[in-house]
């Protein structure tokens, strides 16, 4: 019924929160959109305000996605976890259209990650290890979240669950659309690299 419908008009609502430029304002009267990639998330809040910020954007960014797919089970919806994961991608969706910033915004890498916390930690758990892995290896973010996305997505694959596995593919199809910018920079040869001890301005 139209439940369903406001049920995900909220979980549009919570995805579009925009935590990054909120937080950039409180904590230094700019705007992230001004500094860096231009981009509000955990990668660019780290290089403008540092490591500790970063983290708190990657958590509250991640509690939208957590919030999203619970929200039709402490409703006591039928079908909740079908409901859920489609609650999920509407937020990972909000998050990159945000109806506060005027239908545009990040690229949901860490609103896709408390999704995967809330439907399946372990799928977290192996996306956190190839990010942190490719991280290692690339010295680039971007690469790091596209690359571990895809191959979490070929790893839930093998494991199972159909919709889980589409849900992966769908959303890091999406997640790699967001990252154009990146993508282009990084045939450039121009894309930004992590210094080494995350302190410095990159
Ligand atoms: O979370 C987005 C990240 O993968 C890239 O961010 O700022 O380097 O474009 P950025």
């Amino acid at each position: 019924g139209i439940i369903i419908y406001v049920l995900l008009l909220g979980a549009y609502v919570i995805g579009s929160i925009p935590t990054g430029v909120l937080l950039s304002r409180l904590l230094s009267r700019k705007d992230v959109r001004q500094f860096g990639s231009g981009n509000i998330g955990t990668a660019n809040m780290t290089r403008m305000l540092g490591l500790p910020v970063g983290l708190v954007t990657l958590l509250l960014d991640a509690a939208k996605g957590y919030v999203a797919v619970l929200l039709p089970v402490w409703l006591h919806f039928a079908h909740a976890p079908a409901l859920g994961l489609l609650a999920g991608m509407v937020a990972i969706v909000g998050h990159a259209f945000s109806c506060f910033l005027h239908f545009k915004g990040g690229k949901s890498v860490a609103t896709t990650a408390g999704v995967l916390l809330a439907v399946a930690p372990k799928l977290l758990l192996i996306a956190l290890g190839l990010f942190l892995l490719l991280l290692a290896v690339s010295s680039m973010v971007s690469v790091a979240s596209v690359v571990s996305l895809w191959g979490t997505t070929v790893i839930c694959a093998t494991m199972g669950q159909p919709i889980l596995v589409i849900f992966m593919i769908l959303v890091s199809a999406f997640v790699t659309v967001r990252h154009h910018a990146n993508i282009k920079r990084l045939l450039s040869h121009s894309e930004r690299t992590i210094p080494y001890g995350l302190v410095a301005t990159w």
